[in-house]
């Protein structure tokens, strides 16, 4: 399989009073290109913990976690846990796209501002179009120059997809994306989100307790309490 994410055997416990407390033990897990991975479990059992493993701002115990890249030189592949605290800086902004529960967008910026924030950061003002054409994709067209207040949580978490695609990320961490929003609302922007990482030919790990949205997921990893 051309894989894209690989997480191999990682281990990490926390410290709990004068012990540690084991939160993932061994965990090992493959995904392809336009994949999307669902990761459930009881609140507790990891979720976040792998997730910001997998975004390198926090490390492994033991196990690798790596990620391969395509460099004009050919394909890369990334030891994450590996790498300086300020290679996995440069990681983020690179080759990850992040998608909160609480949407986090900036309140005084627009839809618009919000999502190409991130592109005039990173020089990558070249993707500006196709980011705004994914805002469209998102249905929201019309409401490129409100600010995210006068938006509904559906079309804050649209945004907020948008802006966390804008730099064509090849992987995609999605924690409890849907959890601030009704059902249908939920099922509509998962479909979405899970649309456009298909289209971009990325990989998603997705956090979340509904089990109907883990069922839209090419593999469900459930952790362990
Ligand atoms: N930085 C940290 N320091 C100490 N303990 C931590 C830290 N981060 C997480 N934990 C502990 O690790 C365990 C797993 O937490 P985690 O947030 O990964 O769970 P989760 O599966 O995402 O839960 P939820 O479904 O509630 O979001 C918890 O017991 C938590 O208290
Ligand atoms: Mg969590």
């Amino acid at each position: 399989m051309n894989w894209i994410l690989r997480v191999a055997n990682v281990s990490k416990s926390f410290p709990d009073g004068a012990d540690t407390r084991s939160v993932l033990s061994a965990e090992s897990l493959t995904i392809g290109p336009g994949e999307v991975l669902a990761l459930t479990g009881p609140s507790g059992s990891g979720k976040s913990t792998l997730l910001n493993l997998l975004a390198g701002t926090l490390l492994p115990d033991s196990g690798h976690l790596l990620l391969r890249t395509a460099a004009a030189s050919g394909d890369e592949v990334i030891v994450i846990d590996e790498l300086s605290q300020a290679a996995r800086t440069r990681l983020r902004r690179r080759y990850i796209g992040y998608v909160f529960q609480f949407f986090n967008l900036v309140p005084t910026l627009t839809v618009r501002e919000n999502v190409l924030l991130p592109l005039e950061l990173n020089g990558l003002q070249r993707l500006s179009d196709e980011a705004l054409g994914r805002l469209s994709t998102l249905g929201l067209a019309d409401r490129l120059d409100d600010f995210p207040d006068h938006l509904s949580g559906g079309e804050q978490q649209r945004t907020a997809i948008a802006r966390a695609l804008a730099h064509q990320p090849v992987l995609v961490l999605a924690d409890e994306p849907t959890g601030n929003l009704d059902a249908e609302n939920a099922e509509h922007v998962v479909d979405l989100l899970i649309g456009q990482v298909r289209a971009l030919g990325s990989a998603m790990v997705l956090a979340t307790h509904n089990e109907s949205i883990a069922a839209q997921a090419d593999q469900i990893v459930r952790l362990a309490p």
